[in-house]
């Protein structure tokens, strides 16, 4: 595919989002794609990470998430970075957006009525799954990733997309071939709707 021509063999692809947005599955995904096509890349799960480099420092009362140290986990992984130069590499986590590194940031946003669903599959209380939805009607992670890096942060719509699709569309922006600044997706007809 003409598209990985133009992907340097040494990117570090930040995915992150609202839980269950799609990030584990379309990271998977695409790490899969590179290596059938024959490039060299590495995922880290940023949940995995840090408890691998012992950086929990609690858990939420809801069980559902651990709070990390986002400082430490901001080191450590630039750490693992400059030691990655090699190879492509994809960081997928709903913390990612928070560390710095990624030659491309990513969010994926997802549609709350979509969002919904998914939250219901799994077992989040019911304040969890409204504090979700809220978070990504008001584009939580991507106002937070705007922080850190500002025009270059992207946030994609993965509402009605295939896995296949998110994963292009990944690959277009992280080969430069596509811009999709935060601030177009708006899914605050959503909230006002409640
Ligand atoms: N493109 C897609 N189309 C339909 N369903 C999808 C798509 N991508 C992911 N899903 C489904 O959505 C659910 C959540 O996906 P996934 O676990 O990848 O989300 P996540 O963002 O990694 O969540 P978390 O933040 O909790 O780790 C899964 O059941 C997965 O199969
Ligand atoms: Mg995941």
């Amino acid at each position: 595919m003409s598209i990985l021509n133009d992907l340097s063999k040494d990117t570090v692809i930040f995915i992150s989002g609202t839980p269950c947005t799609g990030k584990t599955t379309v990271a998977s995904e695409l790490n899969d794609y590179l290596s059938d096509n024959g490039l060299d890349s590495k995922l880290i799960k940023i949940n995995d990470f840090a408890f691998e480099n012992n950086l929990v420092l609690g858990e939420d009362p809801d069980k559902f998430y651990k709070v990390i140290d986002i400082d430490k986990l901001n080191e450590c992984l630039n750490k693992e970075i400059s030691q990655s130069t090699d190879k492509i590499l994809i960081v997928e986590g709903h913390l990612s957006h928070l560390c710095e590194g990624a030659d491309k940031m990513i969010v994926l946003r997802l549609n709350p009525s979509i969002l919904k669903a998914r939250l219901e599959e799994r077992n989040y209380s019911e304040s969890k799954i409204q504090e979700n939805l809220e978070a990504e009607a008001l584009a939580v992670c991507s106002a937070e990733a705007y922080e850190i890096y500002g025009d270059k942060a992207n946030e994609i719509d993965a509402s009605d997309k295939s896995i296949d699709e998110g994963r292009d569309l990944i690959l277009a922006i992280a080969s430069d071939e596509l811009e999709c600044p935060v601030g177009s997706i708006d899914f605050m007809e959503w909230l006002l709707n409640q």
